[in-house]
């Protein structure tokens, strides 16, 4: 399946930001940035709650969601029922996290991943599929906590 992408950072996240976008244009990947477009100092909050909630909206499209560390962005993003945000910091991460979880969001950290290897984990997200089967009952009890 191709997807669209969304994707928004905060402040420590634009440089890694930019990088992740030129690499998805040059595979005639659609992107819906949603900001932040500079360095001066924001909530991530606000970006993640924004995407999570462009991701559920539109079909056939997954988040990228980049902050300094990609922890506080994978928090903010996983409070959202049916958002399943994965903070990858190698490509078998990445693998799995679509494999095995469905995720739906990746997050990177801007302060902790290099660029070279950043595209290898955005390429390996936007290219591996859900397996689906005994992961498909596990994807359901995600929610389960919060009922
Ligand atoms: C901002 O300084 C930093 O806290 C943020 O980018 C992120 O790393 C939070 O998890």
């Amino acid at each position: 399946m191709t997807y669209r992408i969304a994707i928004a950072c905060d402040h420590g996240g634009v440089e890694l930001k930019s990088v992740v976008k030129a690499f998805l244009a040059d595979r005639h990947i659609e992107v819906i940035d949603l900001g932040t477009n500079d360095t001066v100092s924001v909530d991530y909050t606000d970006y993640a709650h924004a995407l999570a909630e462009f991701v559920l909206a539109n079909a056939n499209t997954l988040g990228i969601l980049i902050c300094g560390t990609g922890i506080g962005m994978s928090l903010a993003a996983n409070r959202h029922s049916g958002i399943r945000a994965a903070l990858c910091t190698d490509t078998y991460m990445a693998q799995k996290a679509r494999e095995h979880n469905d995720a739906n969001v990746l997050c990177l950290g801007g302060r902790v991943t290099g660029p070279g290897l950043a595209e290898h984990i955005v390429d390996t997200f936007v290219k591996t599929e859900f397996l689906g089967g005994r992961h498909l009952r596990r994807i359901n009890q995600l929610d389960a906590a919060k009922q």
